[in-house]
């Protein structure tokens, strides 16, 4: 790649950002990215220091890859990071610390994998998957529908999370809602079979995203940003959607406005798809325009390939990207790959320093770089 871009400029993603309590110094944001390398899901000192760089190196917003809140059944893997007990919580508490002494804003994403999960799977071995069926993705029944109680004692657990994001110092929250997980397991119909308040129609599906959000506003008071991922795709299917049009997009959005959500996160593969016929808005365009909210887009920002296909990718021009900030489309772009081997990518697209930008490796994955 010669140029970032050929006809713009991408200064304006280097212009500050203010929501409540929030300032961040820019519009780059860290996409939340599983790692791996919490052992027992205690977050390391090289865990710290990972986003610590990406802080030095003027990201303005870090997400962190998914953390388990408190079930057994949160997380599958014994170094994924885990956002309760004491020891887990003080891993965190150091990663905030480095994050703030760098400049940086940091907020957890609060993670249940739900029926992703499989039997037998690390921490909790004995600890059976569960969701709104006991669906698996693919439809195979794997264990029985979570009860009232159950759902009621997972909500708790996300606020417990929020609370204990606002406690350790963090900027905001973010709930994972995307990409076939726990609460998305919820609000897709094909892993929803349920009769009761928390399934039926999307209002229904929608209920349990909308309990969560409630109580971690109940549980970090108003000024605390509530940050809600989503997306229309799943990880076992590309092109399923839980909106198939705007207006069943505000359906799903309007309430959960209602219950505190202060920005969305919305996940696409690809930022530049339109995501609904008829007009070129994609789905952060469209999510800003219903619900009034900032929005992050994400989904191979600078890359000519998206992260499912596993593969490695080359570097592209920002100019598609900054057409459609220009338009308002979104307020913050979030990126994942790029910024796993070089935790000075932002940096280098605010200097033009295109040269240096690097392509997209599998090899990003090995280490903490
Ligand atoms: C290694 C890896 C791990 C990921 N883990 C998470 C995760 O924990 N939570 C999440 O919401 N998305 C996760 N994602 C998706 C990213 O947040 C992001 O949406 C995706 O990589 C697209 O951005 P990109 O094209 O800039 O890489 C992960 C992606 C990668 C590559």
């Amino acid at each position: 790649m010669k140029n970032l871009t050929e006809h713009t400029t991408v200064q304006p993603l280097f212009q500050p950002f203010q929501l409540g309590a929030l300032a961040l110094s820019n519009r780059i944001v860290m996409a939340p990215m599983t790692r791996g390398f919490s052992p027992g899901g205690i977050p390391t000192e090289d865990v710290a220091s990972y986003y610590r760089r990406r802080a030095e190196h003027d990201v303005g917003l870090i997400v962190t890859e998914g953390t388990g809140i408190n079930h057994p059944a949160s997380v599958s893997g014994s170094s994924i990071p885990l956002f309760y007990g004491e020891k887990a919580l003080q891993g965190w508490e150091q990663v905030v610390k480095e994050v703030h002494t760098a400049g940086g804003k940091i907020a957890p994403q609060l993670w249940h994998v739900g029926m992703t999960r499989s039997p037998g799977d690390e921490p909790n071995t004995e600890a059976m998957p569960v969701g709104p069926s006991g669906l698996a993705l693919t439809g195979e029944k794997v264990s029985e529908p979570l009860t009232t109680k159950e759902i009621h004692d997972l909500v708790s657990a996300y606020a417990q999370g929020a609370a204990d994001a606002k406690r350790l110092g963090f900027d905001a929250v973010e709930i994972h809602g995307a990409h076939g997980y726990l609460i998305d397991q919820f609000i897709w119909s094909h892993t929803n079979h349920r009769t009761d308040e928390y399934g039926g129609d999307l209002k229904g599906r929608t209920r349990f995203a909308v309990e969560i959000v409630e109580a971690c506003r109940e549980a970090v008071g108003p000024d605390f940003p509530i940050i809600f991922r989503f997306s229309q795709w799943k990880m076992s299917d590309y092109k399923a959607k839980i909106a198939e049009t705007p207006e069943e997009l505000e359906e799903f959005l309007t309430p959960l406005v209602e219950a505190g959500v202060d920005i969305f996160h919305t996940s696409t593969r690809r930022f530049w798809e339109p995501e609904f016929e008829g007009s070129d808005l994609n789905l952060a365009g469209w999510t800003k325009k219903i619900s009034g909210k900032p929005t992050i887009i994400v989904g191979s920002i600078g890359l000519n390939g998206e992260f499912t296909s596993g593969a490695g990718a080359e570097t592209t021009s920002l100019d598609g990207l900054m057409e459609r900030f220009q338009h308002d489309e979104f307020d913050m772009a979030a990126v994942g790959r790029s910024l796993l081997m070089d935790p000075a990518w932002a940096e280098k697209v605010r200097d033009g320093r295109a040269d240096e930008l690097q392509a997209y490796s599998r090899e990003s994955l090995n280490n903490l770089y």
